[in-house]
């Protein structure tokens, strides 16, 4: 699989939401990002279920909903419900992440599991041949424009590792601080996809998807 650039509306200017994802539809872009935000996991809080229902009538790009909420579990049909096409949950926000990942199947969406930076890989191991995708936070959750923490970029490493030696398919994904210096190590460490709000939606859309497209494909 080739690496694909994952816009995060978190950037994006809410006041023309519509107009601004049909600009990435015409690049090209097939994944939204959507991060929500409880006030609790993190300390921000973004939107929820009627924001995604209603971009859900106007779009049918892949909702790649990124719940940094605390216990998941009580939300996974509701954001089915609004349209996630995958849900990614918070290894650290999950008591029983056995229970969110069955909830997750039960709904019939795309399993993903996230790691805080500080999260070491081994604490997620023992989940890896369940999930879909693993998403490795390579800032702390909770803002967008932060800068990558590098030291991150060696989880993707570690988990690609990981997936040859024992056989797994999950996709892997990044999210935080991607920018166009810092993009073509990032998609050489192995990630097939690569969120990006602030680089995606600061100054002209479409120019920046274009040009970090660019970067990936030189890269890749
Ligand atoms: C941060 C969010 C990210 C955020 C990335 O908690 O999960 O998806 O939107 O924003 P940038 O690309 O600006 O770091
Ligand atoms: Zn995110």
């Amino acid at each position: 699989m080739n690496c694909q650039l994952v816009p995060s509306i978190l950037s994006a200017d809410f006041n023309c939401l519509g107009d601004q994802i049909r600009e990435l539809e015409q690049e090209g872009i097939q994944l939204l990002h959507i991060d929500v935000m409880d006030g609790m996991f993190v300390p921000s809080i973004t939107f929820g279920m009627p924001v995604i229902a209603s971009l859900r009538k106007n779009t049918s790009l892949f909702f790649d909903i990124h719940l940094m909420v605390q216990e998941p579990i009580r939300y996974i049909s509701d954001f089915k419900e609004a349209g996630a096409d995958s849900i990614t949950v918070h290894y650290e926000a999950c008591t029983d992440l056995d229970a969110t990942i069955a909830a997750m199947r039960e709904a019939d969406v795309k399993v993903a599991v996230s790691l805080c930076p500080e999260t070491p890989v081994t604490e997620i191991e023992p989940y890896l041949d369940k999930v879909d995708m693993v998403l490795v936070m390579s800032v702390r959750p909770g803002f967008g424009g932060q800068q990558l923490i590098p030291e991150t970029l060696e989880k993707v490493r570690q988990l690609k590792e990981i997936r040859d030696q024992r056989e797994l398919s999950y996709t892997l994904e990044i999210d935080g601080g991607v920018n166009r210096d810092n993009l073509a190590e990032i998609v050489k460490c192995g990630t097939e996809l690569v969120v990006a709000g602030t680089a995606v939606f600061r100054g002209e859309i479409g120019e920046n998807v274009r040009m970090l497209k660019e970067v990936i494909a030189h890269a890749s």
